[in-house]
């Protein structure tokens, strides 16, 4: 059962999960920067932009002729994001905005100036999708594109199977339905561009999976280390899975990443749409 009022951001801000975050997008930007293929002198919009790396490197392509706002609710993550930003000589790249997805905060002349509007890992913490994607849509102009990447948790495969970790992971999609999210939006996007209003032009995954003897996989097992881990209180509060068992479950899943057999399959939903 989904709990009322606003949505919760499962994830949090802490210290440790932005570095999470970080490396996630250390991993993942190059393969979704070729997927949105932004190009010289375009507008583009990054909704729920969280620490602005991706943002970064939108505007990196799009050059000086273009223009790329991210758009993000959270004050610490904004901070970061103008602190990466900074140490990276690239403020001056982006234009950072303080505002809540499900009613953008955009002047009259923004509302359907931008070639692309984009949205990666935000769908799944907000309560009301359709309203985001419907949000983003008005921002684009007539013949822009409305491009959406986020998670079905449900796809993820380990093997072998360390002990207890398919009852754990259950546990926290479970976190999502309790907190008013959706922990399998991937699998809407298409679905969700049609809702509000574009015309859905292609769908496809972005491998974000590693195994064992590939540089990526010790990052990947660390962060679904740290998801489960800054999900625990999440989890246990919910009566999602057994507290004597949570911590050794963590402890069989971190000796997995040491098995030389060992594979993690994951891919994210990416789909694109025009208005
Ligand atoms: C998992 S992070 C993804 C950040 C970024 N899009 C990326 O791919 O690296 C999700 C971000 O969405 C932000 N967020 C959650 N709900 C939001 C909302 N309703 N409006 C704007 N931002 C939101 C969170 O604060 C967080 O920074």
């Amino acid at each position: 059962m989904a709990c009322s009022g606003p949505s919760v951001y499962i994830h949090g801000v802490s210290a440790d999960e932005q570095r999470r975050l970080s490396a996630l997008n250390d991993y993942i930007n190059d393969a979704c920067l070729r997927e949105i293929a932004v190009a010289p002198g375009q507008r583009v919009l990054d909704v729920g932009c969280g620490l602005a790396q991706f943002t970064r490197a939108m505007a990196r392509v799009v050059g000086p002729t273009g223009r790329v706002l991210g758009v993000e609710k959270d004050e610490a993550q904004l901070a970061e994001a103008q602190r990466q930003a900074a140490a990276a000589a690239e403020e001056s790249l982006i234009e950072l905005r303080a505002g809540d997805a499900a009613t953008l905060p955009l002047s009259p002349a923004e509302w359907g100036s931008f070639d692309v509007a984009h949205a990666r890992f935000i769908l799944e913490h907000v309560g009301d999708p359709l309203s985001v994607v419907k949000q983003m849509v008005q921002a684009v102009r007539p013949g822009g594109r409305v491009v959406l990447a986020d998670d079905d948790h449900d796809v993820l495969r380990l093997y072998p199977e360390p002990p207890g970790f398919s009852a754990l992971w259950q546990a926290y999609m479970r976190t999502y339905d309790r907190l008013g999210n959706d922990a399998y939006v991937g699998r809407r996007l298409v679905s969700l561009l049609h809702q509000a209003g574009a015309k859905p032009l292609r769908n496809n995954w972005i491998f974000f999976g590693s195994c064992a003897g590939h540089a990526m996989f010790e990052p990947l097992v660390n962060n679904a280390l740290g998801i489960l881990r800054g999900a625990k209180e999440t989890i246990l509060r919910f009566n999602l899975y057994d507290p004597a068992d949570f911590d050794t479950t963590l402890a069989h899943f971190e000796q997995w990443g040491k098995r030389p057999d060992a594979a993690l399959w994951f891919s994210i939903c990416w789909a694109e749409g025009k208005r």
